[in-house]
């Protein structure tokens, strides 16, 4: 495990196993990097030959590393490229973190236990240095995880490292503060992480609301677990269809924060959280149905982000909402042509079961609204396989009629890393793709529509009365995301970077 730390020493007279340089190709063609000078004087002659020679130019991707001879102790140098710093400040800060990552996991892979980097100017990034201090720290901590619960010789593979970020004097405080709240959001991403790259015969939906309850225990939240009995009690149709198949009892999580502050407004966070996606009697392919052991990520993004803002605490309430079931075929599950009725009296007509995160966040999406009546309601689910084709890998898809609220999850997105890219649900046409001749709408878009990620988002549509709301689709952001080294392998925690930032900036609009 890696710990980050802020030090106020003077970049060398830390007393550390390992220097690390981040470097620009500007810095490097005018050897400008201050401390090249002073490396070449007192600890490696002709350093700047030697960089050239194995062709360390600065360039975005490149790592060197050199073991000097520091004051009579072994040391590595571990240089690291930041490219051109031309491009736009997000891409930019997202370069930022990568080389930032590439350094950490070159620590770890080197066994380096020990190490400092000098905080990069700011003003390069557009941001201010707390901001940077506050995404390092947070950066650290995501390439440093890895889902090794499983391995026998995990022992060998857990490594821990200390890095300590040079910030100057003034405004220690303040960024002392960002340490303090990227180490809280970091660590929460990798629980995030971790509870996502559980399998489902470990992580069931018991499992996950255990887990939420005891943060809810530890951060003094309020919350509220319940399970089959009380959701036939709440006339949650659509969550109990889904959960039906399973002999896993199905789990309603509710997490609240509450602030101090008066006629403060709520925010609902809404998470899809199934366990385990088989399809039901829709069975999925074997080959789809792989990975879907990730299909809770949107639950475990909003449990996570609670865990986050119960310590951030800010300004206003936040409620988070995560149907936990599995989805599986058996006598007792749902059939293609049943015929539901969800918690505020709509129907649906079972095209496929499936289409399965829909009818959960249906009755999650009516709850979190009726009894918490928030200002903004953002539900976060791997809804549709066809976002995956739609987006790849980098972007979340939003969906949201309101402007204001998609300007700022997509700033935001481009912030924190979190990226989001709208697709479209401002137009009435998709709504005829969730017609049914039998019930109120059809839990699946005609093949005629296509567009599988917006026709679910017209059908969550109908569970939201007053809320400003947005939907973001993570189905191709959750897990396996390639050529990104911070996320690693398996589960990346998405959401919860954008979500945490949304709530602490959030200011009433109305
Ligand atoms: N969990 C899946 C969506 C998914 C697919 C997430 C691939 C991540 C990767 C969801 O429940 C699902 O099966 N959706 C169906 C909907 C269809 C039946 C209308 C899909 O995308 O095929
Ligand atoms: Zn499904
Ligand atoms: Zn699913």
């Amino acid at each position: 495990m890696i710990s980050v730390e802020l030090t106020q020493k003077n970049f060398w007279e830390n007393d550390v196993e390992g220097y690390i340089f981040l470097t620009t190709e500007e810095m490097m063609s005018a050897s400008d990097l201050a401390s090249l000078d002073k490396i070449d004087k007192e600890y490696y002659p002709k350093i700047k030959d030697i960089l050239k020679k194995h062709k360390f130019n600065g360039k975005t991707g490149q790592l060197f590393v050199l073991t000097a001879n520091k004051n009579g102790k072994f040391a590595q140098f571990i240089f690291v490229g930041l490219g051109k710093l031309k491009s736009s400040w997000h891409r930019e800060l997202e370069l930022l973190r990568r080389a930032f990552a590439s350094a950490i996991l070159k620590l770890k892979n080197l066994e380096i236990h020990s190490a400092v980097v000098a905080l990069p100017d700011s003003t390069a990034f557009s941001v201010d240095s707390s901001e940077l201090v506050k995404q390092l720290t947070i950066n650290a901590y995501m390439a440093d995880y890895e889902f090794i619960k499983f391995k026998s010789d995990k022992k060998e593979k857990e490594w821990s490292g200390t890095l300590f970020i040079e910030t100057d004097q003034s405004s220690h405080s303040m960024h002392l503060l960002a340490l303090q709240q990227g180490t809280i959001i970091g660590r929460a991403i990798n629980d995030a992480r971790h509870w996502a790259d559980l399998p489902a015969n470990i992580l069931t939906p018991l499992e996950l609301a255990k887990n939420a309850k005891k943060i809810a225990d530890e951060f003094a939240l309020e919350g509220k677990i319940f399970g089959e009995d009380k959701a036939r009690e709440l006339g949650m149709g659509g969550f109990l269809c889904v959960d039906a198949g399973s002999d896993q009892p199905g789990q309603f999580v509710v997490l609240e924060y509450k602030t101090d502050k008066k006629d403060a407004p709520t925010i609902a966070l809404v998470g899809k959280g199934v366990c385990f996606d088989t399809g039901g009697v829709s069975l999925k392919p074997s080959d789809s149905m792989h990975g879907m052991k990730f299909d809770m990520s949107g639950a475990a993004a909003v449990i996570a982000s609670m865990k986050i803002i119960a310590q951030l605490k800010p300004d206003v309430n936040v409620v988070a909402v995560a149907p936990l079931v599995e989805n599986m075929p058996s006598g007792k599950a749902a059939r293609q042509d049943d015929i539901i009725t969800f918690m505020n009296g709509k129907t649906a007509e079972i095209r496929s079961t499936d289409a399965e995160g829909r009818l959960i966040l249906a009755d999650a999406l009516h709850y979190a609204e009726k009894f918490y009546k928030p200002e903004v309601m953002i539900d976060i689910a791997t809804l549709t396989g066809a976002c995956a084709y739609a987006l790849g890998h980098f972007y979340s898809a939003i969906m949201t009629r309101d402007k204001a609220l998609s300007d700022s999850l997509q700033n935001l997105g481009l912030l924190t890393g979190d990226m989001v890219w709208p697709l479209p649900l401002e137009n009435d046409d998709f709504k005829d793709a969730i017609k049914s001749d039998v019930a109120d709408l059809s839990n699946t878009g005609s093949r005629a529509y296509l567009a599988g990620t917006v026709t679910a988002s017209c059908f969550l549509e109908n569970f939201v009365e007053k809320a400003r709301w947005a939907h973001l689709d993570i189905a191709g952001t959750a897990d396996e995301v390639p050529g990104i080294n911070y996320l690693g392998k398996g589960a990346t925690g998405v959401g919860v970077r954008l979500l945490v930032e949304f709530v602490m900036n959030y200011k009433k609009t109305k």
